[in-house]
């Protein structure tokens, strides 16, 4: 909606007016489509000030720390939630009724049975292969499985496909869990719910078939409510950058997953451990805040900061209140990675170089210390991330698919040479 306007005065040209537009709440926008009528571009590298589209889905507050999933508070949705019924909100628009759920809960559960066939691709990798490269090539490989479905122009196999996308994600996270333990790997069960179904598969053997504890499914259900959306960060820009060519959903979330393997994104949780690991003891925590704060060191403390977060992320703290519900349940009082996790924010957050630059745990610092007590390998942790994300991601790849929309195409400021001519 535009009912206000800029105006951009260049020198030597005509003023240039341009609409500002509003949303429903957050930033005002400026609507700057029509510049390339001054053969001029704007430029922000890192897209640090820029909308790159319209959106319905989540709304981030990085001021106040505020989280909303189609307006309803992470917190909420974390305390009276379930994951797939997050998943309906973000598919959807609306949380389901009662019948609503019982059908998607049943569609999900009948697709999370992967091909046979697609087990042979995990022979190509190494036994070491970290777990995100054979993610990132099983996920993509499912495109070679449903030519059934992949008219992205057919809102029928945009629907089969998101059902297939977080059905599945679960089932080859623990596929190649097993591979790299070298584990027979687990089929589903349906009399499981998602969570109780991802460590059963992730945890039990077909020689012995444990009951799975309802406190570790809950925490393992929330971490996948925290992690299910967060606006147009890099991942998700990502898949609707890929999916703005046509590309199919399966290579779009292919895109996703190798966008989010960064240490200054989703790989972040993962680097939390190794850094805690580093830092060893309490005693050497100054030497890394002083390492973060050098310039000249690449260091960063990871698990701190964020793009759009300039206070608390909503998510840090309701991580925090689960992993001390987690562990007092595994008896796990003192786990010296936690305290040491503890000892760090509290010096983080006191050091004026830290404050002044508004850096606050984020979903990464707390997430890894849960998932380790779980019992999940750190290699896996951004696999985990993957699996709660592909909601999202496809939720954003079927918003931009059902309006119109045009391919992602950025423009440069090019400051190389000049035409010059090939002198043999
Ligand atoms: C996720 O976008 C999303 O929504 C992402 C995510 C999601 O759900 O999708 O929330 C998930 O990726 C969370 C972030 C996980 N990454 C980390 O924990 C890695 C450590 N964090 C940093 O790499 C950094 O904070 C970023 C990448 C998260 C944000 O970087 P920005 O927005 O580009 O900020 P910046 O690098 O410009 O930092 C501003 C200043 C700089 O110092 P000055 O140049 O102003 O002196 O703060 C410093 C930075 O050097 N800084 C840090 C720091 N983070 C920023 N210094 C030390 N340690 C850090 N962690």
């Amino acid at each position: 909606m535009a009912d206000k306007k800029a105006q951009l005065i260049i020198e030597g040209a005509a003023p240039v007016e341009l609409p500002i537009l509003t949303g429903t709440v957050g930033p005002e926008v400026i609507d700057v489509r029509s510049l390339t009528s001054t053969g001029r571009f704007t430029f922000d590298p890192g897209f640090m000030s820029t909308a790159s589209c319209e959106s319905k889905i989540t709304y981030i507050d990085g001021d106040k720390g505020i989280l909303l999933h189609r307006g309803y508070p992470i917190e909420q949705l974390a305390e009276h939630s379930d994951y797939l019924e997050t998943c309906y909100l973000l598919l959807n628009g609306e949380l389901p009724n009662a019948e609503e759920k019982a059908k998607f809960v049943s569609n999900v559960k009948n697709h999370t049975m992967v091909h046979e066939q697609l087990k042979s691709f995990f022979n190509g990798f190494r036994r070491d292969a970290h777990p995100m490269a054979i993610m990132c090539g099983v996920v993509g490989a499912l495109s070679a499985f449903y030519h059934d479905s992949l008219d992205i122009n057919n809102p029928q196999h945009r629907e089969i496909s998101a059902v297939r996308l977080v059905a599945k994600m679960p089932t080859l996270a623990a596929m190649v869990y097993k591979y790299s333990m070298g584990q027979p790997m687990m089929y589903p069960r349906n009399d499981l719910n998602y969570a109780e179904n991802f460590l059963h598969m992730m945890f039990n053997t077909p020689c012995e078939i444990k009951p799975i504890s309802p406190v570790l499914a809950k925490a393992m259900d929330k971490i996948f409510i925290l992690h299910a959306d967060h606006e147009q960060n890099a991942s998700t820009s990502t898949v609707r950058l890929a999916g703005s060519s046509g590309a199919n959903p399966f290579a779009c979330i292919a895109a996703g997953i190798a966008a989010l393997w960064g240490p200054a994104h989703g790989g972040a949780n993962e680097a939390v451990l190794t850094m805690l690991d580093e830092i060893g003891s309490v005693e050497n925590i100054d030497k890394f805040i002083a390492k973060a704060k050098d310039k000249n060191d690449p260091f960063k403390l990871m698990g701190f900061g964020h793009r759009v977060y300039k206070n608390r992320d909503p998510r840090a703290t309701v991580m925090k209140q689960t992993c001390d519900e987690v562990l007092t349940e595994l008896g796990i009082h003192n786990d010296p990675q936690l305290q040491l996790a503890m000892r760090l924010e509290e010096i983080a957050l006191t050091d004026p170089y830290f404050k002044e630059r508004n850096l606050y745990p984020n979903v990464d610092f707390y997430s890894g210390i849960i998932l380790k007590a779980i019992g999940i390998p750190t290699s896996m942790f951004t696999v985990i991330f993957a699996l709660a994300r592909t909601v999202g991601w496809i939720s954003h790849w079927k918003e931009m698919l059902s309006s119109p929309y045009k391919i992602g195409r950025p423009r440069q400021l090019y400051t190389g040479y000049e035409q010059r001519d090939l002198k043999k």
